[in-house]
């Protein structure tokens, strides 16, 4: 590999150093170039953006808003699909003059088509970045209106039927798709995330079953932010109580199919899903690895019935295609091996040398089968975070992407932050959840007892806890933390073909840009951290992909900063001058001497 090789797994590029340009920053011998952003055409004949004078019809064949997980798919040599989630939409960088009581109903169409996903062909182009090729037959966007099959255990439920879909399977649209993962089989998974933000009036529902279901939720309160409600009756709990169980699900989508519905799978469970990484068991079972991202929220992984069959024959591809739809769920609980009294929030390694211990997966529910007493199977299904709240598990510092490692089968898990743990009447630290008011985040290991993914134990470790170097309350897997970059709030995880860990960031708590880092997790290099990039102001990096050849990531919401709207932009990333701040996907690549 151009950024990996060398031995022992060492990366060998000179770190990025913090700041706070608007600008994105790659290290010495690298080059960058802009794949695609918002408004870009995505279908052939897609009008050119123009901010001032959007349209819902073209944003609905254009890149949409808010790229958050990429995804590729290859499609030949140097040729891929890529597959780009477009989590939320931020109306006051979106628009002159919005007005946040009152927006019209082409703002909220134009909004409802820059959610949803993009599918575009790119291929290498000579300088080694990636362009986009505006294909007839594999461009296609994904939006809030587009039809989804809903599928598995609790596809036809009670709780998923709504006036304009009495089946319960049949659901429009996707909603704040996060992280997501890449199939062996060629499709994208992707987690429908914070779902609770778009649905008004709450306050209306009265039942108290009903009402502590959706609190556990977080959906609550009157009107929505966005006020979709008043333009569809759905998006209103009052007049369609069940449509928001129809989101909160792991969506998967077959790039290679452009006509194929994508589909919600119930069988992985309703929660915020922050996405879905598959491994393929030495047994040849299909084992999910989920995070639910809240604060004092669970992990989870989805064990299939079925095999997988290798190849990319049609037969193939319609049997992996279908594995999702039964197997068993579970959620996690840590148990640490150190005394209590040594995990005092300080973040100070325990007299063993780590924070690590021994896990369980406990099942909730297999198929029609309920494992979780006082819930029907279809129950756990939909509501599985008040399930999983019943047999134990371990609240966590918000568990964002879950990803094992296809050369060395250990699961690495980013635990963003959680400001509350410690806080009274909030649950205080745990071996590993170790630091109160963790504001910087940590990275678990996890190993599967005897490698085998479909099994029930686990064992697990802190690699990283993020923050300062300098500051005692950090730890980079033992390595000398005078050599590593500060790190803060991991979010994303990614692999290279040498097994090296990337992690992006959302939300640098050291008050610089976020940004993409690299980490060895074997040999003597491990712990050793080393900042690739920092994207702009204000923006998140998400998305990332890794290969030989190149390095692609999200630039999320470029300067989303205090005080930033459309009328008083802080960024004009990427396209300079006074233009308004896009975000986009990015490809950076070793520079071809
Ligand atoms: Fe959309 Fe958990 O980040
Ligand atoms: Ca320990
Ligand atoms: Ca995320
Ligand atoms: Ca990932």
């Amino acid at each position: 590999g151009r950024h990996g090789g060398g031995h022992g797994g060492g990366l060998d590029f000179e770190p990025v150093a913090p700041n706070d340009l608007d600008a994105l920053v790659v290290p010495k011998g690298y080059e960058q170039d802009v794949v695609i952003r918002w408004g870009d055409p995505v279908l052939p004949g897609a009008p050119r953006f123009d901010f001032a004078n959007q349209t819902a019809a073209a944003q609905a064949r254009q890149f949409g808003y808010n790229n958050d997980f990429c995804g590729l798919v290859p499609l030949g040599r140097d040729r891929y699909l890529m597959v780009s989630n477009h989590e939320y939409t931020t109306e006051s960088a979106m628009f002159f003059g919005y007005d946040p009581a009152n927006p019209t109903r082409e703002q909220v169409e134009i909004a409802w088509a820059a959610h949803g996903l993009s599918v575009v062909v790119v291929e290498e182009n000579r300088r080694g970045g990636l362009e986009v090729k505006l294909d007839r037959h594999y461009n296609r966007r994904v939006t809030m209106t587009t039809p989804f099959a809903v599928r598995g255990p609790a596809a036809g439920s009670k709780y998923l039927r709504t006036s304009a879909d009495p089946t319960g399977r049949r659901v429009l649209g996707t909603q704040n798709n996060c992280a997501g993962g890449v199939t062996p089989w060629g499709t994208i998974l992707s987690g429908e995330e914070n779902f609770n933000q778009y649905f008004a009036n709450a306050d209306a529902v009265t039942d108290p079953v009903a009402k502590a279901r959706n609190s556990r939720y977080g959906l609550s309160g009157g009107a929505s932010q966005r006020k979709w409600e008043r333009f569809d009756k759905r998006f209103d709990l009052a007049r369609e109580p069940n449509e928001a169980n129809r989101f909160g699900w792991v969506v998967e989508i077959d790039p290679l199919d452009p006509h194929s519905a994508p589909v919600k799978h119930t069988a992985l469970g309703r929660f915020k899903h922050e996405g879905a990484n598959v491994i393929v068991a030495r047994n040849g079972h299909v084992v999910a690895y989920m995070g639910d991202d809240e604060r004092f929220d669970y992990m989870y992984k989805f064990v299939t019935d079925g095999r997988y069959k290798p190849g990319n024959s049609r037969y193939a591809r319609e049997h992996n295609k279908k594995l999702l739809d039964s197997g068993t769920l579970y959620v996690a609980k840590f148990t640490g091996d150190s005394p209590a009294a040594e995990i005092d929030g300080s973040g100070t390694v325990p007299a063993d040398g780590e924070f690590d211990g021994s896990g369980e997966w406990i099942p909730l529910a297999h198929n029609d089968r309920s494992f979780v007493p006082g819930f029907t199977a279809e129950e756990v299904y939909v509501f599985t975070r008040l399930a999983a709240d019943v047999v134990g598990p371990t609240k966590m510092d918000r568990p964002e992407d879950v990803e094992p490692s296809l050369r060395n089968g250990r699961i690495y898990a980013a635990l963003t932050n959680n400001t509350d743990r410690g806080k009274a009447g909030r649950e205080g630290p745990t071996e590993p959840n170790p630091r109160v008011a963790n504001k910087h985040g940590h990275v678990l290991e996890l190993a599967e007892r005897g490698g085998d993914h479909t099994g029930t134990r686990f064992s697990w470790k802190v690699l990283l806890l993020c923050g300062d170097p300098n500051s005692p309350d950090t730890y980079f897997a033992g390595y000398d933390k005078t050599q590593v970059s500060p790190i803060s709030c991991p979010d994303n995880v990614a692999f290279d073909s040498k097994g090296n860990l990337w992690i992006s960031t959302d939300g640098n708590a050291l008050s610089h840009n976020d940004g993409l880092f690299a980490v060895p997790v074997e040999g003597r290099e491990r712990g050793h951290v080393k900042q690739f990039l920092t994207v702009p102001d204000g923006a998140e990096t998400c998305g990332p992909v890794v290969t030989d050849d190149f390095v692609l990531v999200s630039v999320q919401h470029p300067g989303e900063l205090d005080g930033a709207s459309a009328d008083n932009p802080l960024s004009h990333w990427p396209d300079g001058g006074d233009s308004q701040p896009r975000p986009s996907v990015v490809a950076v690549w070793k520079k071809r001497r």
